[in-house]
């Protein structure tokens, strides 16, 4: 039962730690972004979460420039991966569990069915190597935890850690409101999950299920393509939308084909079809 566990959040007003501070308020967590703690820094990590001991970290800090991270090898590494390794160091010596954030895109997307959680790794891009690199050093370590994958985020907050800060969805409307044609990829899927059902997956996970590794994503597997019509047919805009290939689309990274997260230790979060029209009644 988490309900009198003390909880710390880190990467706390990123898009996913912002819905997790709102989902877990009712218990008071400990909110701490890079200034309050930047865990590239071992000694400050070490030091920092022995005073406050909590009994449960949420890492939801990360390098999240997947292009971003092909250049910045150095940082992404430190962050996503070297990181961890601090945290699960400071969790074992409190007896903590370490909650562990990660991607469908530790996986190579080459496989239409999908992945289970115990399906080996295979990242293809520098991005999902650094966030498989945090989960082994977390298997690896003696710290108890979770590791929750997931996948094509959207939520009310900023993402902080991209360019250009929004998320798809709000790229999308901004497109089509400045009549600027839209042409999205139909050829790469996964599982479009909103922040905050992700959250209030993470509370239920927390509360009632073991230790291991998850998947947590909304329900139903989409294209880009098929995300950007469903967005623009909800939002009531007749702006026009093409399908194109990722080959039409250049990307620094490459991207997974089939980002697909089977769950099979955890109750898919509802239909995203329903988290996207909620999102956009609510923002
Ligand atoms: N976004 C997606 O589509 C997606 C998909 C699958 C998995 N994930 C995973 O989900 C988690 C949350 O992603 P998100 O999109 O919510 O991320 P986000 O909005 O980019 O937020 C990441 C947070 O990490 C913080 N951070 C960066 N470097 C740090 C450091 N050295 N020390 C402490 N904090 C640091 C940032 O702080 P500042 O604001 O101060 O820079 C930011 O608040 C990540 O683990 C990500 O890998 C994301």
């Amino acid at each position: 039962m988490i309900g009198a566990k003390k909880i710390l959040i880190l990467g706390a007003r990123g898009m996913l730690g912002t819905d997790l501070g709102i989902v877990f308020a009712q218990l008071n967590p400990v909110l701490w972004n890079k200034n309050d703690l930047d865990i590239t820094d071992r000694k400050a990590v070490l030091d920092k979460i022995a005073t406050l001991a909590p009994d449960i970290i949420i890492n939801s800090a990360a390098y999240t420039n997947v292009d971003g991270a092909e250049s910045n090898r150095d940082l992404a590494d430190r962050i996503n991966h070297q990181a961890v390794a601090f945290l699960a160091e400071a969790a074992k010596k409190i007896g903590a569990i370490l909650v562990q954030i990660s991607t469908e895109q530790v996986f190579s997307g080459n496989n239409k069915n999908g992945y289970n959680e115990d399906d080996t790794p295979h990242p293809i891009n520098f991005y999902g190597w650094t966030k498989w690199q945090g989960e082994k050093v977390l298997i690896e370590s003696d710290a108890d935890f979770y590791i929750v994958r997931t996948s094509w985020l959207f939520g009310r907050a900023k993402q902080r850690g991209k360019p250009r800060g929004v998320n798809f969805i709000e790229t999308i409307l901004q497109k089509a409101s400045s009549n600027h044609p839209l042409k999205v990829v139909n050829d790469q899927f996964g599982h479009p999950t909103y922040t905050y059902d992700l959250a209030m997956g993470i509370f239920h996970l927390l509360d009632k299920y073991p230790l291991g590794v998850y998947h947590l994503v909304n329900n139903g597997v989409a294209s880009w393509y098929d995300l950007a019509s469903y967005v623009l047919q909800i939002s009531g805009n007749n702006a026009k939308i093409e399908p194109c290939s990722s080959s039409d689309f250049a990307t620094i990274a490459k991207r997974p084909h089939y980002g697909i997260l089977n769950s099979t230790k955890f109750p898919y979060l509802r239909d995203w079809q329903a988290a996207v029209k909620e999102y956009l009644l609510n923002k």
